[in-house]
């Protein structure tokens, strides 16, 4: 296991390592081998324990090799008393596994969560990182067919799924909307972003869906990136680890209402949206 070595130390004396390491073996295998996590105790000089401690802590972390895909069934009460459990019946059924296991072919891995962060809009279920809303039994045929022809090619003119956001800093408010430089012919949304040791601008569609962005530096897949505010120079953070890869979700506010979380990981297209629950975050600037 030289490459779970060289990953230990690449990530040694690193803010929070031990969940890096995690997120890296878990990016490189799909999942965490128990030999890996053997390593990774011996290596850090953490028990056993500690270690299977986090790896079972978070949902994005699996010990069991996953499929090509991941579907997710929100279990939460919100969802469950919309007919969450209906669907994770009928996702059951046509996938011809229990939640928790991967289909044969090894196409898709089926699992439930409590809670997804998109109460409002329940039943939600989640492949690849895209949220399905107000999912019945008779769509789930269609989720899967979509999962399967590849979800990233979302057309944006007609899929329902995508439609633009206003979103703003969570600290100071302002608004961080860009009216001049238009992505999918919108305003694209802007903040400062830094990695390794390069900073600078970095533009992202705002419409929820797509996955455009634009970039002073260019971000090689899998680089984890910290996002800052281009006006009060605050780190847009405090979300909880992205559910498909584990890399810290960053969360901007959402005119009318709502937060937007989007994965920090460049190449993971996580993204949620929830429209509950922004008293705290005061009134759009
Ligand atoms: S209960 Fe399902 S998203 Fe919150």
């Amino acid at each position: 296991m030289t490459d779970i070595t060289a990953i230990v130390e690449k990530r040694q004396g690193q803010r929070g390592e031990l969940l890096a390491i995690l997120q890296d073996i878990q990016a490189k295998y799909s999942y965490l081998p128990e030999e890996a996590l053997r390593v990774v105790a011996q290596k850090t000089g953490r028990s056993l324990v500690d270690v299977y401690g986090v790896a079972t802590f978070y949902h994005a972390f699996s010990l069991k090799p996953r499929g090509k895909h991941l579907v997710t069934c929100c279990m939460g009460t919100a969802c469950h008393v919309r007919g969450a459990p209906k669907v994770a019946e009928e996702l059951e059924r046509q996938l011809k596994v229990p939640a928790g296991e991967t289909t044969t072919d090894r196409e898709f891995t089926l699992e439930t969560q409590n809670c997804l962060g998109g109460c409002a809009l329940g039943p939600i279920v989640v492949v690849d990182g895209h949220y399905f809303s107000s999912v019945g039994t008779p769509a789930v045929r269609g989720i899967l067919e979509k999962a399967r022809e590849g979800l990233d090619k979302v057309d944006l003119a007609s899929d329902e799924r995508a439609f633009p956001v206003e979103v703003a800093c969570g600290r100071c408010n302002h608004s961080l909307m860009n009216a001049h430089d238009l992505i999918d012919g919108q305003p694209s949304i802007w903040v400062t972003a830094s990695f390794g040791d390069r900073h600078g601008w970095l533009r992202l569609s705002s419409v929820y869906g797509s996955f455009e962005v634009e970039s002073q530096h260019e971000v090689p897949v899998d680089t984890i990136v910290d996002f800052f505010c281009p006006h009060c120079s605050a780190e847009l953070s405090g979300a909880g680890p992205c559910v498909a890869c584990g890399a810290s979700m960053v969360p901007m506010i959402v005119r009318g209402g709502g937060v937007v979380q989007i994965c920090s990981r460049r190449g993971c297209h996580n993204h949620m949206l929830d429209l509950e629950g922004t008293s705290a975050f005061g009134e759009w600037r």
